[in-house]
């Protein structure tokens, strides 16, 4: 299973990034709003500089949501550089869009997908990924790993090549869950991904190591 980070935060993007484990970086509005990052000029640098910092797949998010301003928008972007994955949202100019793109080469993530019958359409219109929010299911009282499961029973029944890119994770246990059940991807904040190293026997373990290796 691939690591990205679901972050526009330089700093937090640096420090996954020295882990040695990190294959990509997913955005989105709401992310880059965080960083205070205004206008088109300053967002296309920032992507710029993420595609620079990480040798991955960068998802970079289009805001227009009729066919022709994705098509447009979403060219922009892809031409920043060759790793930016143009991310495109779950509607039905959203899916013509991702099938333009696909005849013409570039690569698009298909996010907010909160259903199996979403995933199948974006696995048709040839996505390259498709990206359930786990924990916003969760939130709504249902288990968002369920439904990486059943899109993984799918694509693999039906030998679809999109990739499976689990988001809106919030916690370590998501990411075990979806690797467990045949994510492909899972995009997570910092602090879930340094999540994955705590282990109170590690550190109790390491503390009598220490210990002792002052007798030697
Ligand atoms: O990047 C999309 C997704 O990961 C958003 O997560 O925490 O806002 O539900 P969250």
């Amino acid at each position: 299973m691939k690591f990205f980070i679901d972050t526009a935060n330089l700093a937090q993007i640096k420090e996954a990034n020295e882990l040695g484990i990190l294959d990509g970086v997913t955005t989105n509005p709401s992310l880059m709003a965080k960083e205070g990052i205004k206008g088109q000029e300053a967002i296309f640098n920032h992507y710029k500089t993420i595609c620079e910092m990480v040798n991955g797949d960068i998802s970079a998010e289009v805001v227009s949501t009729d066919f022709k301003g994705m098509v447009e928008e979403g060219k922009k972007l892809a031409a920043i550089h060759p790793n930016i994955v143009v991310k495109i949202p779950m509607i039905k100019d959203g899916v013509k869009a991702i099938k333009w793109f696909t005849d013409n080469g570039i690569r698009t993530n298909c996010t907010l997908v909160f259903s199996a019958g979403q995933a199948i359409l974006c696995a048709k219109a040839g996505a390259k990924y498709v990206s359930p929010f786990i924990g916003r299911i969760d939130d709504s009282g249902w288990d968002g790993v369920l439904l990486v499961e059943q899109i993984a029973k799918i694509y693999s029944v039906q030998g679809f090549k999109t990739e499976i890119l689990a988001a809106s994770i919030r916690n370590p246990n998501h990411i075990i869950r979806c690797a467990e059940v045949g994510a492909h991807v899972c995009t997570s904040p910092l602090d879930s991904i340094l999540g994955l190293l705590k282990h109170p026997l590690t550190d109790i373990g390491l503390a009598k190591f220490l210990e002792d290796a002052k007798k030697l």
